[in-house]
């Protein structure tokens, strides 16, 4: 008996997921009603000359149909693409903070200022994060230590202050960093994910200079006892 009532409970939840047709959004789950939230928030701050956020329409339920907005099978929203060189202009907002599934944040080389949503620490499954040449100011949020995936971090050619957060270097998967062309001070992490990168990544800052490198042994140093 319990067995097959919990079979049925689990069809019921996991069938209208994988089959599920845009249509059938509604019978989902409330995230993605917050999905459109979200994206009508940035819509909303950003102001739009060229029109590219014009199909982000918030009464059609689901966002997966909106121009720009690529979703997984399950119908969440994996990625804004393209609103790179937009002309966006305006803010970014704490509700893309609940793009919980996305993977691919561009909005890089269009007029956005104001602060980086510490909220954006809550996407996880972010691969790439590129909000480079805009006219963001204030500090690298802290909560981006979080992104467990997050293979590409360009922040390049804003206005961002503060320190490098030392939690970035337990980003292990981190390949690609660029946070050149800004306002931060303090010291440049050196280890962890930060082996990687020379200071092309990090220069016209006010960071202070990393300690010059030992030169490489190019001859062996004295044998070692075995002891
Ligand atoms: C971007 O917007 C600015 C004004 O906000 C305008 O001067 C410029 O021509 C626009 N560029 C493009 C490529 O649309
Ligand atoms: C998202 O992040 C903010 C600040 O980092 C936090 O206060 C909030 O609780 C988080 N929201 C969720 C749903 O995890
Ligand atoms: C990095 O991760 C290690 C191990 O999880 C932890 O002990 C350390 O405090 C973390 N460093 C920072 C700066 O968060
Ligand atoms: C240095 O970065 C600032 C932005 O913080 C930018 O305005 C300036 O043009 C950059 N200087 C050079 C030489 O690239
Ligand atoms: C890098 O060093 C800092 C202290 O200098 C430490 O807090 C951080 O956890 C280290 N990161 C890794 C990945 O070991």
């Amino acid at each position: 008996m319990m067995p097959t009532v919990l079979w049925f409970i689990l069809a019921f939840q996991f069938v209208p997921r994988v089959v599920a047709s845009r249509r059938c959004l509604l019978f989902l789950f409330f995230q993605e009603l917050f999905l459109c939230d979200a994206l009508n928030a940035l819509k909303i701050n950003l102001a739009d000359p060229n029109n590219v956020l014009q199909s982000w329409d918030p009464t059609l339920v689901n966002p997966c149909t909106w121009f720009h907005v690529t979703c997984n099978n399950e119908n969440s929203v994996t990625q804004c693409d393209d609103l790179g060189n937009a002309n966006l202009s305006g803010q970014l907002v704490p509700q893309l903070g609940q793009l919980y599934n996305l993977q691919y944040l561009e909005l890089y080389s269009n007029n956005i200022n104001g602060k980086i949503p510490e909220e954006l620490g809550n996407l996880t499954d972010l691969v790439s994060l590129d909000l480079y040449l805009n006219g963001l100011n204030g500090p690298i949020p802290v909560t981006l230590g979080k992104l467990q995936k997050l293979r590409f971090l360009r922040l390049n050619n804003n206005f961002l202050s503060g320190t490098i957060p030392m939690v970035l270097t337990n980003v292990s998967t981190l390949q690609v960093l660029d946070l050149s062309n800004n306002k931060l001070v303090g010291d440049i992490p050196v280890n962890g994910s930060f082996s990687l990168f020379t200071l092309l990544s990090f220069q016209n800052n006010s960071l202070n200079k990393p300690p010059p490198a030992p030169p490489p042994p190019l001859i062996p140093a004295q044998k070692r006892s075995s002891g």
